[in-house]
């Protein structure tokens, strides 16, 4: 990570050896997905992308679920029994020893933090020379959280879990997320103090933010602007809630870039998803992660918008039509019930009602490529692999298995008989 022109070394360790018990799953909790990412791929590409030059995974219960969705992308602590936080950070110190600059400790659960803030935490920690810089947050409701303790100067002084504090620090607003940006020399020192003499007979990371003051170590705090960032998921409810909260967070961005969402409550983007302006989104949209759409589009509603599509500018996706692995160029209309996968069409076509590309053969996905103005009528079937080339005509009701050279006529159906009725 590069912080005023200089190289910081910073780490990151992930807390995965949670057993998620309230899940009622048979799946560790940490696999379970939002917007089709598992929570603690989230988290660990979150680590990667502030510029982490480790990430460790510190994984206990359900382990080989999570390493079968983290891969070679960390290494791995493993945590046999929950003795606590401060436990399971010791169990990744064999990676932390003999290395100089941050690490930062996040939760394989709390996976909608954003990277901005991460980097403040660790920006600030390192430009105040902070040797622990905690992310608190100001709770109404603080029950339940470890609270900060401040001298009068505003000074941080210990982290008191709610179990263990008293009338007066139960009062405290200002809470522990419990993600910090630490030294590493330091945070190793301060854990070789740390007792399980509390009331939950746990080694609480937390215990190392007063033992770094009473050796005179300068600590610090960033309060989190938005306090839904570190909500964490231990049960379903909590899995809906977040998914709620990043869907928001994600149509608003694409609101202030000039996107038309008509209802917020039903569309669907989910991450790193491109829109241009004065695009509209109609109700009842799923847009999946990688896609590109263009400026002036109408998108929905009841459109279903898979994973690597492409799409132009002034194209229309109208009603119930699902798209997955398509380009699609300018001015092309794609109006109704349609399915298109594994596609490529051209500028300045229209797709009639009901058409599908034939993708699988049962096998294979193969490909259906359609260059400029084709006019595709109705219920037409492409049966891939199938090339059709510029200024085409496709006869409504074709099924289509042969190439069709440019400036043809496609026509493939039975040809109508009438019968008089007796
Ligand atoms: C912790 C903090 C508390 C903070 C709160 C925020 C401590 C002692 N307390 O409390 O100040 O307000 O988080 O949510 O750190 N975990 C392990 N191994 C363990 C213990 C925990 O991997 O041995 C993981 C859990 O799966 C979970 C996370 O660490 O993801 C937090 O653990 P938990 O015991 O729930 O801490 P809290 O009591 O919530
Ligand atoms: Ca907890």
């Amino acid at each position: 990570m590069i912080i005023d022109g200089k190289e910081q070394f910073v780490m990151t360790v992930i807390m995965a050896a949670g057993k998620g018990t309230r899940m009622k799953s048979r799946k560790s909790k940490l696999v379970h997905k939002i917007f089709d990412k598992e929570l603690v791929k989230r988290v660990t590409e979150l680590a990667t992308n502030i510029g982490s030059d480790e990430v460790i995974a510190v994984v206990g219960h359900l382990r080989e679920q999570v390493e079968d969705v983290l891969k070679d992308t960390v290494k791995y602590a493993y945590q046999d029994e929950l003795l606590g936080t401060g436990h399971a950070v010791m169990q990744a110190a064999k990676y932390l020893e003999g290395k100089k600059g941050k690490v930062v400790i996040l939760y394989g659960d709390v996976p909608i933090i954003r990277e901005t803030t991460l980097k403040t935490l660790v920006e600030k920690s390192i430009k105040n020379k902070e040797y622990a810089t905690l992310l608190t947050a100001i709770y109404e409701n603080p029950t339940g959280y470890g609270r900060i303790i401040r001298d009068e100067g505003g000074n941080i002084k210990a982290i008191v879990e709610e179990k263990d504090a008293n009338m007066f620090e139960k009062e405290i607003k200002e809470i522990n997320s419990g993600i910090y940006c630490f030294d590493i020399e330091e945070l190793l020192a301060a854990l070789e103090h740390i007792q399980p003499n509390n009331a939950q007979g746990e080694y609480y990371l937390t215990d190392v933010i007063k033992i770094m003051n009473d050796k005179g170590l300068k600590t610090g705090a960033v309060i989190v602007e938005d306090n839904t960032e570190i909500l964490g998921v231990n049960d379903r409810a909590q899995l809906e809630l977040l998914t709620r909260v990043l869907r928001m967070r994600n149509n608003a961005y694409h609101m202030k870039n000039g996107v038309t969402i008509e209802d917020e409550n039903s569309t669907y983007i989910h991450d790193d998803v491109i829109i241009g302006m004065d695009t509209v989104i109609r109700p009842n949209t799923i847009i999946k992660s990688g896609v590109i759409i263009g400026e002036n589009c109408e998108i929905g509603p009841n459109a279903y918008i898979r994973e690597n599509c492409i799409i132009g500018n002034e194209v229309k996706i109208g009603n119930c039509v699902e798209i997955k692995n398509v380009k699609i160029g300018d001015r092309t209309k794609v109006p109704h019930f349609i399915y298109l996968g594994d596609a490529e069409v051209g500028e300045d076509g229209n797709i009639g009602c009901g058409t599908i590309t034939c993708n699988y053969d049962g096998v294979n996905k193969n490909k259906t490529v359609i260059g400029d103005r084709a006019f595709i009528g109705s219920n037409v079937n492409f049966v891939a692999p199938v090339t059709i080339g510029d200024d085409v005509l496709i006869a409504a009701g074709s099924t289509i298995t042969e190439d069709v050279p440019s400036n043809n006529m496609g026509i493939a159906r039975e040809k109508q008989t009438n019968k008089e009725r007796k």
